[in-house]
C-alpha cells in the first residue's frame, strides 16, 4: 500500500509532490522519497518516517527540476528504512522508479539479474523493476520498448512512476491492479495514486485502466496499452470535488470532521441515487440467489443488508467476507447468480477478487463503491455510488453511513416490484430516511458528552459491544473502530451469543456497549444487559426506550426512529466513542498503526 504522485511543468517539482504526498499519506506513511530530474541528471532523496519529518532531515524542499515523482510507503516487502524507501533506481543511476503494489515473480528475476551482474541495494520487490529496465534498454532501441518489455515480464500488482534521465521532457506512469489517474493541467501535467493529491492544480483526470500505461509531458499525454504498445482513446473526467472536500475544514482530524460530515453525505447518497435505484431495482430483483461481497467495515454494512433484505424482500442474501468468498464459492456461482459487492475504495484486492470470480461464473455484479473510477466500478456490470466524498481518515465513517442509505434505498425498491412489505410501511421508511440526516444531526450534538464519557473508559482494556437482530452489525462495527483505532481490546457479538461463552469475561467494572434500538427483541436485549449488570459490567446503552433507564448505567439517548433504518443513527455514537478514546490515549485517529485506508494487497 503506497501513494505516488508525479508532476511535470514549469513549477519547482518539489513543491507539488511534497504537497501532494502529505495528501497521500493516508495510503502509507512508514517512509517517503522524491525524485526529481534536471538537465544534470535525477535527483533522488528519501527515507524512513512521515513526510514532514523527511521535509526537515533530507530537505525534500530544496530538491532542483521541473518534473519529478514522490512515493510514500507502507512496507511489504523490506522493512521500512532508509533504503528500503522508494525511489529505486539502477546500476547506471540513469532510471528512477516508484511502485504500489507486489511483484510475485521478483525473486527470479533478482537471482536472473544478480548472474548478469546487478547490484541490488534494497531487499524490496520494487528494485528488480530498475534493473530489468536496464537490462532490456541493452537491446531495445528505446527507453519505451525496453520499460514494455521489461513490465510485461512482470506478475502482480503495479502502479508505477517512472523517470529516465536522458528523457528530460517526460515521465511514464503504468497500471495494472493498482490504482494510477492523470490529473491534465495547463502547460503541466500529473499522475497520481488518487485525485486529492493533485486536485488543488486541476480536476480534469483520467484513469487509467489495467495494463495500460501513460507518458506524459509539460504539454501532453498519451495513453497505451502495455502488450502492444498501441494508443488507447481515453476520455477527461472531470472531479466535482473541491480541494477543501479533500482537507479537515478546521478539525483536528479528518475522522472528526468526515463523522461531522455524515448529514449531508446521507442526503447526497439519498438524493444521488434517487433515479439510478428504480432502475437497479428493476435489474436485480429476479435474482433469488445472491451474495453480498466485502471487507471490514463494508462486511458489517453488507450484514445490515442481510437484515434489511430478509425483513423487505423476503431474501436471504448470504453474507461472505470476500477473502474467504474468492476461495470458497467458486462452484456456487453461476448465471443465476447477483453478487453485490461494497467496497469503499473500490480497490481492496479481495473484494476485487471476489467480484472477477464472478463475472468469469457469468454472474450479474452489482458494486456499491465511494471512489469514482476505481477498479470495482469497472468490473462490476452495474455501480451504484455513495457519493460520500473522500475518505481520508483510514476508519471508514461516511462511507459506511452511505452504503447503509443505498442498501435501504435498494431493499424498499425491491420490495416495491416484488410485493413482500406493505406499500404504506415502504413509503414510511423512504420518508424516514429522509429525515435521518436530521436525525444524525441532532445526535452529533451530543458529541461532548460522549467526550466525557470516553474519559471514564480511557483506561479501560476490554470492551464489549452486544445488540441483538439488525443491531448486532451496529455492535460489531462499534467493536471494530474502537480496536482499530484506539487499540483497546473490543469484541462485538450478537447478545444472545453472550451466555454461550463470553460472559465469563465479565467482570466489575467491564464496559458493556448495547445497541438497542426499538424492535421485536429489545425485551430480550434489555434481559441480556441486566445479566451482564448483575456480573459487575458498567453498562452503556444506545437507545431511545424509556425502560432503558433501568439497566444503563450511562444512557446514550437517540431520537426515535424506525427500527430497520436506525443502524445509520446508532452507529454515529459508537463512531465518537472510538474517536475520542483514540484521541484520549495519544494516539492518530487518522492513522491508525499498522493499517492503510485501502488494502490493495491480499
Ligand atoms: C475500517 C475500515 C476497513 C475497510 C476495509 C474494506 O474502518 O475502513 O475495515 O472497511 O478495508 O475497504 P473497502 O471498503 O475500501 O473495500
Amino acid at each position: 500500500m503506497c501513494g505516488i504522485i508525479g508532476y511535470i511543468g514549469e513549477r519547482p517539482a518539489c513543491e507539488v509532490i511534497v504537497k501532494g504526498l502529505r495528501r497521500l499519506e493516508y495510503r502509507g506513511y512508514d517512509s517517503a522519497g522524491i525524485v526529481t530530474g534536471d538537465l544534470k541528471g535525477l535527483h533522488i532523496r528519501k527515507g524512513a518516517g512521515r513526510i514532514d519529518e523527511l521535509v526537515k532531515r533530507v530537505d525534500l524542499l530544496s530538491m532542483p527540476g521541473n518534473r519529478g515523482i514522490g512515493h510514500t510507503r507502507w512496507a511489504t516487502h523490506g522493512v521500512p528504512n532508509d533504503i528500503n524507501a522508494h525511489p529505486h533506481s539502477d546500476c547506471t543511476g540513469k532510471i528512477a522508479l516508484v511502485h504500489n503494489g507486489i511483484i510475485e515473480n521478483y525473486e527470479p528475476i533478482r537471482r536472473e539479474l544478480l548472474e548478469k551482474g546487478h547490484n541490488f541495494r534494497s531487499d524490496t520487490d520494487t528494485e528488480v523493476i530498475a534493473h530489468l529496465i536496464e537490462e532490456e534498454l541493452k537491446t531495445a532501441g528505446d527507453f519505451e520498448t525496453a520499460l514494455r518489455r521489461a513490465l510485461t515480464k512482470l506478475k502482480g500488482s503495479f502502479a508505477l512512476g517512472i523517470i529516465y534521465a536522458d528523457e528530460p521532457d517526460r515521465l511514464y506512469f503504468v497500471r495494472n491492479e493498482s490504482p494510477l489517474v492523470l490529473g491534465i493541467g495547463e502547460g503541466e501535467n500529473f499522475a497520481a495514486s488518487d485525485v486529492p493529491a493533485f486536485l488543488e492544480y486541476t480536476n480534469r483526470v483520467i484513469f487509467l485502466d489495467d495494463g495500460e500505461y501513460a507518458v506524459i509531458t509539460k504539454d501532453s499525454w498519451e495513453v497505451k496499452n502495455l502488450k502492444t504498445g498501441e494508443r488507447v482513446e481515453k476520455g477527461i473526467q472531470t472531479i466535482e470535488w473541491s480541494l477543501e472536500m479533500a482537507e479537515k475544514s478546521g478539525y483536528p482530524h479528518f475522522m472528526l470532521k468526515e463523522i461531522y460530515e455524515q448529514p449531508k453525505a446521507i442526503k447526497d447518497a439519498i438524493y444521488g441515487n434517487l433515479e439510478l435505484i428504480p432502475k437497479v431495482a428493476r435489474e436485480i430483483a429476479g435474482y433469488e440467489k445472491m451474495y453480498f461481497v466485502a471487507m471490514g467495515t463494508s462486511y458489517h454494512a453488507a450484514l445490515v443488508g442481510k437484515y434489511l433484505f430478509q425483513r423487505l424482500t423476503k431474501r436471504v442474501p448470504v453474507v461472505e467476507e470476500a477473502s474467504e468468498f474468492r476461495y470458497e464459492f467458486e462452484d456456487l456461482v453461476d448465471d443465476k447468480t447477483l453478487v453485490i459487492a461494497i467496497t469503499q475504495s473500490g480497490e481492496t484486492a479481495d473484494t476485487l477478487a471476489a467480484m472477477k470470480l464472478a463475472k468469469s461464473k457469468d454472474a450479474k455484479v452489482l458494486a456499491i463503491v465511494n471512489v469514482v473510477g476505481s477498479m470495482a466500478t469497472r468490473i462490476a456490470d452495474i455501480t451504484l455510488y455513495t457519493h460520500a466524498g473522500p475518505e481520508i481518515g483510514v476508519a471508514a465513517t461516511k462511507t459506511y453511513t452511505t452504503q447503509l442509505v443505498i442498501l435501504t434505498l435498494l431493499a424498499i425498491e425491491i420490495a416495491r416490484i416484488l410485493k413482500t412489505a406493505e406499500k404504506e410501511f415502504l413509503d414510511l421508511l423512504e420518508k424516514e430516511l429522509n429525515n435521518v440526516p436530521d436525525i444524525v444531526s441532532s445526535i452529533l450534538e451530543l458529541n461532548e458528552g460522549i467526550r466525557e464519557l470516553a474519559e471514564n473508559l480511557k483506561e479501560k482494556r476490554d470492551v464489549f459491544y452486544i445488540g441483538r437482530g439488525i443491531g448486532v452489525p451496529t455492535a460489531l462495527e462499534g467493536a471494530l473502530k474502537l480496536k482499530e483505532i484506539s487499540y483497546i481490546h473490543a469484541e462485538g457479538l450478537s447478545a444472545g451469543e453472550l451466555k454461550h461463552g463470553p460472559l465469563a469475561l465479565l467482570e466489575e467494572g467491564v464496559p458493556l456497549v448495547a445497541v438497542a434500538p426499538p424492535g421485536k427483541t429489545l425485551n430480550k436485549l434489555i434481559g441480556n444487559i441486566e445479566e451482564a449488570k448483575a456480573r459487575g459490567a458498567r453498562t452503556i446503552v444506545v437507545g431511545s426506550s424509556e425502560e432503558l433507564k433501568r439497566v444503563a448505567d450511562t444512557l446514550i439517548a437517540m431520537p426515535p426512529v424506525e427500527e430497520l433504518l436506525s443502524p445509520i443513527p446508532y452507529v454515529i455514537p459508537l463512531q465518537l466513542i472510538a474517536y475520542h478514546l483514540a484521541v484520549l490515549r495519544g494516539n492518530d485517529p487518522d492513522k491508525p498503526r499498522n493499517l492503510a485506508k485501502s488494502v490493495t494487497v491480499e
